[in-house]
């Protein structure tokens, strides 16, 4: 009996970890997936900025409002005892910090929407440069 149940202890232990374990893949799969995301929209803001693109104030809207739409998702992809992938172990460490640079980031990507609103070129260069520079500072503390 005693055999028994230490064998369930141990096989729930198993099990146990394997979900904990899918949880993580699955949420640095998330999260990165949502970065992904990200840099498809901020490429073509970047190309425009930089005079690379053609300006299009439509499409530059389009872009602006889908990056501030990610901001809201990428946090909830880094759950507690999801370590991995490119996260530095700083940002369950230090939780607030990296909380308030997923606030900025649904900030300034807000503001660069406002910005893509006015449909000019030299509004939307300054908005795309404060992004970037929001997402450079995070990957900086962050990311490895
Ligand atoms: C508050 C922090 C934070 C902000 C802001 C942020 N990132 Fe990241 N980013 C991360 C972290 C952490 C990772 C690593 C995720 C992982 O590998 O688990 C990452 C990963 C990435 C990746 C790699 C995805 C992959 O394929 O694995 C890209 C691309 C990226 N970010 C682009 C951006 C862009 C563009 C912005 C700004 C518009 C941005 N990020 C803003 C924290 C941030």
């Amino acid at each position: 009996m005693k055999k028994f149940a230490l064998g369930c202890l141990a096989a729930s232990m198993l099990v146990g970890a394997g979900f904990s374990s899918a949880i993580a893949d699955d949420s640095i799969e998330y999260r990165q997936s949502v970065f992904k995301v990200v840099k498809w929209h901020m490429d073509t803001l970047g190309a425009m900025a930089r005079g690379d693109a053609d300006f299009d104030a439509d499409a530059a809207l389009h872009h602006a409002k889908q990056v501030h739409a990610m901001s809201f998702m990428a946090k909830e992809g880094f759950g507690e005892g999801t370590q991995g992938g490119a996260a530095k172990a700083e940002i369950w460490s230090n939780w607030d910090q990296f909380a308030g640079g997923m606030e900025k980031f649904q900030e300034v990507s807000g503001a660069m929407v406002a910005a893509a609103e006015e449909g000019s070129l030299q509004a939307l260069r300054p908005a795309v440069g404060q992004m970037g520079q929001t997402c450079r500072t995070c990957h900086d503390h962050f990311r490895d």
